[in-house]
């Protein structure tokens, strides 16, 4: 595995890479690397001849500087894992190198923007369509993989490459999961025990809440219970539990099988957001 810091040097790499016909697949990350994203990394191996991670966290893209400050720096045990997973390429930027000066360019991203994540994490999706871009321009991938769980952030990227014209496919990937449910996330690694243990009620209620919308339940009710099950429970603190229209992301007042929908879920577990999702019908 090569790493490197300098765009120059993967200049060099990408020129060899595409005389010789090879196919480039990209998965950016912020590190604190996961078994979701060693699951990116296999699809990616699977379906690439080269692959490269980036490993980059984005100031841009916190709108809590807490949350950037705190955020985990494993990069040795990342470099391993990688490593392991033969990774071919491993760009770990400054920065200086992605942000030599601030940008004065803002992204706007219509209803997805103002809505949930978006509604919650002002600018947080300016911040990733930013450096998503930039990681693009760079590397110039073939295809980018990125995460299910992360499923608006995976909607505004979807627009971003089709707004911007980026001749690349993205493959989005299936949620990993831990054995009890919970979503493998970075943020994990910051629970206390108690909150570990408690964190799986993201999950637990988008299961239940999905088996009673198929049962015909109406989505106000499901709704209402689901959010006193998080009120009795003195851990966490609900965020937004909501069906969308997968692919608007628009809020649904009810639940229309015809639609392709899904549930999505953010709640504190002390002073850690988790966010999670499940689709319901596909
Ligand atoms: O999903 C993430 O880890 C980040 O948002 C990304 C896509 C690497 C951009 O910083």
């Amino acid at each position: 595995m090569e790493q490197f810091n300098e765009k120059e040097k993967w200049s060099e790499i990408w020129l060899e890479a595409l005389k010789s016909n090879k196919t480039i697949g990209f998965v950016p990350t912020m590190g604190a690397l996961h078994q979701g994203h060693l699951e990116l990394i296999r699809t990616a191996k699977s379906r690439c001849d080269l692959v490269v991670v980036s490993i980059f966290v984005n100031p841009t893209q916190f709108n809590n500087s807490s949350d950037f400050e705190n955020y985990p720096n494993t990069l040795p045990t990342d470099l391993d894992h990688l490593r392991q997973e033969n990774v071919d390429f491993v760009y770990t930027p400054s920065p200086e190198e992605i942000y030599p000066e601030s940008p004065e360019l803002k992204l706007y991203f219509g209803p997805l923007e103002s809505n949930l994540e978006g509604g919650f994490r002002p600018g947080h999706f300016n911040g990733v369509g930013i450096v998503v871009s930039k990681l693009f321009h760079i590397i110039r991938p073939h295809f980018a993989f990125f995460g299910q769980k992360d499923l608006q952030q995976v909607a505004v990227i979807q627009r971003l490459v089709r707004d911007l014209s980026f001749p690349i496919e993205l493959v989005i990937v299936p949620t990993k999961r831990e054995s009890d449910g919970l979503a493998m996330s970075s943020r994990n690694l910051r629970l206390n025990k108690a909150e570990r243990e408690t964190a799986t009620i993201l999950f637990h209620s988008l299961i239940k809440a999905k088996k009673e919308l198929i049962e015909g339940k109406a989505w106000f009710e499901v709704q209402k219970e689901i959010q006193a099950d998080f009120e009795k429970n003195q851990l966490t603190k609900l965020e937004y539990f909501e069906l969308i229209e997968t692919a608007s992301f628009e809020i649904q007042t009810e639940f229309n099988p015809s639609k392709k929908s899904s549930l999505v879920v953010a709640a504190y577990l002390g002073e850690i957001r988790l966010i999670d999702n499940i689709s319901i019908n596909f």
